[in-house]
Parts: structure tokens; sequence; C-alpha cells
């Protein structure tokens, strides 16, 4: 592989949910009740397969938001963030349809307790032969902690404290088992050798847990971890437990400082900086003729546009801030959050109006024209930043946006060298640290 091959991941926003049902296509003879059923999950899956995708993360959070105007109804007319089936529920679907795509499903270090955690992805590592990954989130809203038992999440940094433990205690589970602790001697008889398997009496600040778990290490054992901190804290956290970081830096200079620091707080924590692969989150537009895709660019802008209280709620969700309070054209003051900090602060100064036609658009970075300017642009990108791939959304993409990526884009990233185009391993692990 060349230096300068990067890595490819699809972030499944508003996880396993309704998809195309608001746009023009595939049209209303599509059977839009039936989103709850896997098909076009599994054409994802095979398509990402196609293209030599390293992983599909699938967006999570559990509750129906009410933050915007202090009502859920903003967010159930849109279907936004709501309603979401379990993700680890659609894992098996998508290991079915696939054999060397990595699965990601998101899990939150404030609703799961640990054990349950590490023993769900523990057997879904086992089911999948070693395609698993955990999309490790600490959660934001309020209101997933009000169905848990809590007023409230707990503070910002505090929640990062209990995912560091939470980890720990996670780790040592699926490491309980010793690789060759399992027998299989029929003679003797011996399962599993007594010796090999290891309680972990884990007793710490938020944790008590004895270990170890009730089944062998799985294929991976340490299964990979993705990361999205973004705050000073946030940040602290993925360098030191994630092997992949997805963030959303909203220019070329800004992805390359982002790399750089956790790069360098990974050496802190005593690890290879490569052993961490930053991607950053890129929603692509490719069309037949740079004026198709600029077309179908700013229809979406519009459709933002005509749609300001889509936009606005998202915001309010990830901050816990009610953004009907404030003008839509005047820049917005100084705030803080005790939701998605390092989000908001990107927003300071921006009016609510212009940030809800660009936040769910562009992210920043305009990736729209032919597919070979597309790869073009993404290759330029990476050669500056230095890695390690982009994590590519659509949240409301439909089988024409599969095919245009997986068909045109990525091809053409492949004709360029960017890109692999098989994989060389089993394990999801393997394939993402090839490079
Ligand atoms: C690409 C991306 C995907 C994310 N996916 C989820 C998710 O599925 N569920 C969730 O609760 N938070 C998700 N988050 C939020 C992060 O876990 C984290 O809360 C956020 O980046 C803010 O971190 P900070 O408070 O350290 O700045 C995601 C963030 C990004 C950038």
């Amino acid at each position: 592989m060349s230096k300068h091959v990067f890595h490819l991941a699809w972030f499944l926003s508003q996880g396993y949910g309704p998809k195309t049902w608001r746009t023009d296509w595939p049209g209303p003879a599509a059977d839009l009740a039936r989103w709850m059923m896997p098909d076009l999950f599994l054409d994802l899956a095979r398509g990402l397969e196609r293209a030599c995708f390293d992983y599909v993360i699938i967006e999570d959070s559990s509750m129906v938001p009410y933050t915007y105007r202090g009502s859920h109804d903003t967010y159930l007319k849109y279907a936004a963030s709501t309603p979401k089936l379990d993700p680890a529920v659609l894992v098996p679907y998508l290991a079915q349809a696939t054999k060397h795509l990595g699965l990601v499903p998101t899990l939150s270090t404030t609703e799961y307790p640990p054990y349950l955690l590490a023993r769900l992805v523990n057997s879904l590592d086992h089911v999948t032969e070693g395609r698993i990954g955990w999309n490790c989130v600490t959660s934001s809203n309020d209101g997933a902690a009000q169905n848990y038992g809590h007023l409230g999440q707990p503070p910002h940094d505090e929640r990062y404290d209990v995912a560091d433990e939470f980890t720990d205690l996670v780790t040592k589970l699926w490491e309980a088992w010793e690789p060759d602790a399992v027998a299989l001697d029929r003679e003797a008889p011996l399962f599993a050798d007594g010796s090999k398997v290891h309680p972990v009496h884990h007793e710490g600040r938020y944790f008590r847990c004895r270990g170890p778990l009730n089944a062998p290490r799985s294929p991976q054992g340490r299964v990979p971890i993705c990361q999205a901190g973004g705050s000073e804290r946030g940040k602290a956290f993925s360098s030191r437990w994630a092997d992949t970081i997805i963030t959303d830096a909203n220019s070329v200079a800004g992805m390359k400082a982002y790399r750089e620091d956790v790069r360098r707080r990974a050496v802190g924590w005593g690890r290879d900086p490569d052993s961490i692969k930053v991607l950053f989150l890129a929603f692509p537009i490719v069309d037949v003729s740079m004026e198709a895709a600029q077309d179908r660019r700013a229809r979406m802008r519009a459709d933002s546009g005509r749609h300001l209280d889509l936009q606005l709620s998202t915001m309010s969700r990830l901050t816990n801030i009610d953004f009907s309070r404030f003008a839509l054209d005047e820049p917005l003051p100084e705030l803080t959050t005790n939701g998605h900090q390092s989000s908001l602060a990107k927003w300071i100064g921006i009016t609510p109006r212009e940030l809800a036609m660009t936040r769910s658009n562009k992210m920043g970075i305009d990736l729209t024209g032919t597919a070979d300017h597309v790869a073009g642009l993404m290759e330029e990108i990476m050669q500056e930043v230095g890695g390690d791939g982009f994590l590519i959304f659509n949240t409301y993409f439909d089988r024409r946006y599969l095919m245009e990526v997986f068909d045109g884009l990525v091809p053409a990233l492949q004709r360029r060298g960017a890109v692999r185009t098989r994989y060389a391993h089993r394990h999801f692990r393997d394939n993402l640290m090839e490079f």
C-alpha cells in the first residue's frame, strides 16, 4: 500500500431509524412503513463491503427528545433522532450479509452497566467472527438520563471520569479468559481450564464487578474502540482508549490541528500515535456533472431553509439548549452546555439561520461535484492533513446515493490509489491497522 492510502467508514446517522421517507426519491411507491426491516441497511452493508470500507457506525441515543420548545413535537414531526431501534439488533443481520466489514454499534457508558456491555460486545464479536467495534459514547441529553432513573446527565467532565473507569473494567472483562483457556478435551474431560480464567475483582469509584465474563475471549479479545470526544476532557479520554477517533472538524486547518493534538496526547499515554486512526466527517454529493451536483446541494440547502425547525431542534438536542430562544439572524452569544461542548464552541458568533442552513449539509468542507472532482479534493485534503480518512454520512440517504458513493466516488478514489481495493485481513482491528 502506498503512503497516501486512507480509510473510509460510514456513519449511519440517526441510527437504526427511518431514512428516505421525506425525499423525492425513491418516490411515494416505496414502502416507507417498513423502515424497521433491515433491507435498506443490508444494501448499505453490501455496498460498503464492495467499496472496501473499514467500518459502519450505527449511531444511537435512547430517548424521544423534547429540548426544542420544551416539546417532542418537532422531533416526531420529522422523525429527527426518533424513532430508533436498538443498534445491537441490527448487527447480526449486517454480519450475515458481509464477510469483512467492521460493525460498530453505539453503546453508552451512562446507560449500560459495564458487565452487560462487555458481555454483549463479546457475544457480537464471537458471532461476527471478529468484526465488531464499540462506538463508546457518554451520552449528552438529559432526556436519556431520565429514562435510566436519573434527574439529568452527570456533569460533562465527570461523564468522562465514569467512562474511564467503565472502559478499564470492560477491557479487563474482555481479557479475563486467557486465549487458550478453552481446552475442549473430551477425554479428561476439560472444557475450560480454570487456572486460565480470572475474576477481575474490580472495586472502583463508580463500579464494582467480580468477573470473569461468562464467555471465552472473543476473536479480537479487546475489540476496537471508536470515540468522538472533542472537548479537552473528551480528547484526554479518546487519546487514551480509542483505536479510531471520529470528528466533525470544519476546515482543513482544523482537521490537521485536531489530528496532531490527539496524536500528541496518545504519545503522552505511552501509545504509538499510528495506533489511532482519525476519521473526519464528510458529506459528499457526486453527480454526472458539476452543475448537477451543485444543483442538488443547493436544493438540500433550500430544504434546510424551509425546515429551519428541523435543524434547530437537532442543535437543541445535542446541547440541551433550546434554540427557539434566539433571534434567527443574530449571532449566537457565548453559551455553555453540559451536552456536546465541542460542537457548541464552533457555533458561537454564527446566526442560528446560517447554522441551520449549513450544519447538516457540508460540515464545513464542501465535497460537491463529479466523482473524479470530489475524489481529487479528498485526496488533497488527506495529503494536507496527514491521514487517516473520512467518515461518510448522509442522514437521509437512499439507494441512489449509495450507488453514487460505492460505484462512483470510491472507484474514482481507488483509481488514484487513495483507498484500498481489497481487504487483507479477517478481523476488523487488523484491517483498521493495516495502514
Ligand atoms: C461523528 C460523530 C458521531 C457521534 N455519534 C454519537 C452517537 O451515536 N451517540 C451519542 O450519544 N453521541 C454521539 N456523538 C457525540 C460524541 O460522543 C460526543 O459526545 C461529542 O463529540 C461531544 O464531545 P465533547 O463533549 O467531548 O465535545 C458523536 C459525535 C460525532 C462527532
